[in-house]
């Protein structure tokens, strides 16, 4: 039966996505830098990884932390030189882990070459971007930024606007010129030559846009996303970018933010574009509320039943001969235990549920710095504390439209969403600053780095380090794991998310008692020879069927 998997290395892989301005750093200046990835590659083989996705390392003016790209080939001198990202690669390779890079096309740095020559017209740069007519006071169409504004800004040189879906200094490169789409190839055939494994491409649902730039639907936000996200000639572009990995043994996850589910399946898999993943985002969503994505009063609440839904609908449609990226978090999305997990009294346990529930599902898990330690939140008193170009555009829209007086009737809601919660610096000790730097980290330290560290972690041998570590070499030993078919039981069950996964005929239950009472298990499964292949509490229910299970229990048996 296993013989007729369908099997690939970066279905059996786990990834572990770096920050690398978060990570460690080793030169005292409170950034990251790549000596102190370096330093820690010991710890990834340690957990047990097999890839590491790199946020973007290359030279950056930072408006948007390195996903404004001002050179494609360099790294930012912040970061190292090109001698320290190489060691990295062979530090990995040597251990037999993989380097993906992240790759950001839709859009640049204003401060690129391309942008400044563009600008001025000059020769064949002139229609590298999306320019177009219009008095300074009136942009080209009413489209809204996916940061909050106008999506376009008036440039004083060239007196015409351009088009910038994310940051005023993230100007949008114009995908209809073949120029722009060679050049983008060359530099990943670059890249490849150097030897990585893959790339993680950055927002590429929006690189093509409606002909004409028409006005869009006006909508609570992004006014204008039905013309820039999953427009027309898409995939036209999407096959640009995948026929460059023909001759090389890579993997490659797509991010749309703006895809439905059966979007991201028609993009991945035989019939697909000649991406392996897509990272799609309706779970991610869950606690925002209705439409607006600054719902002011709903955010944070959430109902089991529904994330069993989604999840369910998207584990079905991604079914074979599809495949699914599974993720709980990344450096765009707040800390997953104080949204969906409990990050007072259960920390541990609902870290340790969580991670049980993305190590079992089908597809290739991604971990983000800090989840495997389960860290939380923090809280910003101040716009001025924060750095999110995402959060602080939104903040100021919702002061600036009336909807709000201060920064303190939205601080709530701000701290809860901005993206800064993901990039608070690893904690690696109890240290200063978490051992993260001896100098001045660039963001605040969270509040709980004296007890949530990596040190304490390795220590506690019933930490969520340790149960990261347990699940990432069960799911390196188990098909089962990884290809099983998955089914969902008790689909209105309040407290418990259950399924089976089944790889012909051998079954796994896992048990996910997502709440923080007990709860008792009636299934439909004969479980009565079950054996526990890893649970995050000691001894747990042998058989699951009519067993009690405690507050955040999460057990997965061998039927
Ligand atoms: C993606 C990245 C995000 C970035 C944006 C613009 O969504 O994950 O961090 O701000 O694209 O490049």
């Amino acid at each position: 039966m296993t013989d007729d998997i369908d099997r690939a290395w970066w279905k059996e892989a786990v990834v572990y996505q770096i920050y690398p301005r978060s990570f460690n750093d080793t030169d005292g200046d409170g950034i990251g830098d790549l000596p102190g990835i370096v330093e820690k590659v010991d710890y990834l083989e340690e957990l047990g990884v097999d890839v590491v996705w790199l946020c973007p390392v290359y030279e950056s003016p930072d408006a948007d932390n390195g996903y404004d790209i001002a050179d494609y080939r360099s790294i930012d001198p912040q970061y190292g030189d090109m001698s320290d990202w190489e060691a990295l690669l062979d530090e990995l390779h040597a251990r037999d882990m993989r380097l993906i890079m992240d790759l950001v096309v839709n859009h640049t740095s204003d401060r690129h070459e391309w942008f400044r020559k563009s600008r001025r017209r000059e020769g064949e740069y002139e229609d590298y971007y999306r320019w177009a007519d219009g008095t300074p006071d009136e942009p080209p169409n009413n489209w809204e930024s996916i940061f909050g504004g106008p999506a376009w800004s008036y440039d004083e040189v060239r007196e015409q606007w351009y088009l910038h879906l994310f940051h005023h200094n993230q100007p949008d490169l114009n995908w209809r010129n073949p120029a722009v789409r060679e050049e983008i190839t060359d530099m990943m055939e670059w890249w490849l030559e150097k030897g990585i494994d893959g790339f993680r491409l950055d927002a590429i649902d929006h690189l093509a846009k409606t002909e004409g730039l028409p006005d869009g639907e006006p909508a609570d936000a992004m006014t204008g996303s039905e013309h820039y996200s999953h427009a027309p000639r898409l995939e036209e572009h999407l096959e640009v970018l995948t026929s460059v990995l023909d001759d090389h043994d890579v993997m490659t996850v797509g991010e749309m933010g703006g895809a439905t589910v059966e979007q991201a399946a028609e993009y991945v898999g035989e019939d697909g574009v000649g991406l392996d993943m897509i990272f799609e985002f309706s779970q991610s969503g869950i606690d925002r509320g209705e439409g607006d994505p600054w719902d002011l009063e709903h955010f944070g609440s959430w109902e089991l039943t529904e994330l069993k839904e989604i999840v369910s609908h998207k584990q079905e449609t991604l079914a074979e001969p599809e495949w699914d990226a599974l993720f709980v978090g990344n450096h765009d999305q707040p800390r997953i235990v104080s949204r969906l997990g409990d990050e007072g009294a259960y920390r541990e346990e609902s870290a340790a549920l969580i991670a049980t529930f993305l190590m079992t599902l089908r597809g290739t898990p991604y971990v983000y710095q800090g989840e495997e330690i389960g860290m939380t939140n923090s809280t910003f008193e101040t716009l001025e504390d924060m750095d999110d170009p995402g959060a602080i555009g939104h903040a100021e829209q919702l002061v600036e439209s009336g909807r709000v007086d201060s920064f303190a009737d939205i601080r709530d809601v701000v701290n809860y969403w901005s993206r800064d919660q993901a990039r608070t610096p690893m904690q690696w000790s109890d240290e200063p600053h978490a051992g993260f730097t001896d100098g001045e980290p660039w963001l605040p330290v969270g509040d709980d780095y004296a007890a949530v560290n990596v040190e304490r972690a390795r220590a506690d041998p019933d930490s969520v380090l340790h149960h990261y570590r347990e699940l990432i070499d069960l799911r390196h030993e188990s098909d089962l794991l990884v290809y099983g078919d998955y089914e969902l039981l008790l689909p209105d069950h309040e407290q418990f998310f259950v399924y089976v996964r089944t790889l012909g005929d051998e079954r796994a239950l896992v048990v996910l008692n997502w709440s923080r009472e007990r709860a008792t298990l009636d299934v439909d499964v004969d479980a009565a020879d079950a054996e526990v292949l890893i649970g995050n509490y000691d001894d747990p229910p042998a058989d699951p069927d009519g067993s009690d299970f405690r507050p955040y229990e999460a057990v997965v048996y061998r039927l």
